[in-house]
């Protein structure tokens, strides 16, 4: 299992880094323009490698895809990350051009990869992908449903004053401050629908942490967070690469599912060795379907700024 993961910043060494301690893949090809610096990143992880007990070759290159030949899956972390006060949307200008160029170098080299698009923001960049390269919709996987619902499930843990194991929930919807749509009502503890603990205030307030999860880390580090974006893209290319058959929320082209078509926006999805093998479509209450609704004319508004 060769997965490369283009753009060596925070984001894609700390993903790199992920894949390499599970210790499923054989090896990782980090890409990124700056020269050396994948090169680097590489290097330094894989000193790591006895430490932490990997067998993951780490591999690094300046910019020349055709050391990522052949990769199975290929994450694409390239372009800006947003800065304190900034929305995921207003990075489009420069995302998209970047996103672009490098999803058509990735294909030149692998043309049976399977996508996982990071890039923010990532419900129009993982329709951009859908548009520009015309991959089968099952390899194109955007990644934010699951760094959201990690991210939900840390404020439930923190309000049920319960560990993390013991909590579930799903965030589906599009990957931006206003548009998640936090399952609440679906959530539970060990089974047990979290409101039977916590009031609907309390709820609603873990329900809105969650929203500005990133926005409330990008202020404290003066840039998007990482560690979580890592874990999560890691947590995809394992269920992919193992065809373990897992859900996760991830944006994925609809056509007519949840009443949405030709959209990328985050829906449970089973996650295999094809990529997205299914889309589960869930029964939402009246109100989640709205939001839902809401949240994908948010994406639409976004994805008519690209220029495909
Ligand atoms: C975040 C970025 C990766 O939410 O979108 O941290």
């Amino acid at each position: 299992m060769k997965v490369t993961v283009v753009g060596a910043g925070a984001v894609g060494a700390s993903c790199a880094e992920y894949i390499a301690i599970k210790n499923f893949a054989s090896e990782v090809v980090l890409v990124d323009i700056k020269q050396d610096f994948a090169e680097g990143k590489a290097m330094d992880l894989m000193q790591t490698a006895s430490l932490n007990g990997f067998d993951t070759k780490i591999t690094g290159s300046t910019n020349d895809y055709s050391k990522t030949a052949n990769s199975d899956i290929a994450v694409i972390t390239s372009g800006i990350p947003r800065k304190p006060g900034m929305t995921r949307e207003e990075l489009i200008g420069i995302n998209a051009g970047i996103v672009k160029e490098v999803s058509s170098n990735i294909i030149k080299h692998s043309p049976n990869v399977i996508i996982i698009v990071v890039s923010n923001p990532m419900d129009t960049m993982t329709y951009l992908v859908h548009k520009s390269t015309g991959l089968p919709k099952n390899r194109i996987i955007g990644m934010g449903g699951a760094l959201d619902s990690a991210r939900f499930k840390y404020r439930l843990a923190e309000a049920l004053e319960a560990p993390i194991s013991d909590v579930d929930g799903m965030v589906i919807g599009g990957h931006s401050d206003v548009g998640m749509v936090p399952l609440t009502r679906l959530a539970t503890r060990n089974s047990v629908p979290v409101s039977e603990f916590i009031s609907e205030e309390r709820l609603n307030q873990v329900l809105e942490d969650t929203k500005v999860g990133g926005a409330t880390l990008t202020k404290m580090l003066g840039t998007s967070a990482w560690y979580a974006p890592g874990a999560a893209v890691s947590g995809l290319v394992q269920a992919i690469a193992c065809d373990q058959k897992k859900i996760f929320p991830c944006s994925v082209l609809l056509e007519g599912e949840y009443d949405l078509n030709d959209i990328c926006i985050g829906a449970p999805v089973v996650l295999g060795r094809n990529g997205i093998e299914k889309i589960v479509e869930i029964k939402l209450s009246n109100d989640e379907k709205e939001q839902l609704q809401t949240s994908a004319e948010g994406v639409r508004k976004t994805n008519g700024l690209l220029e495909v």
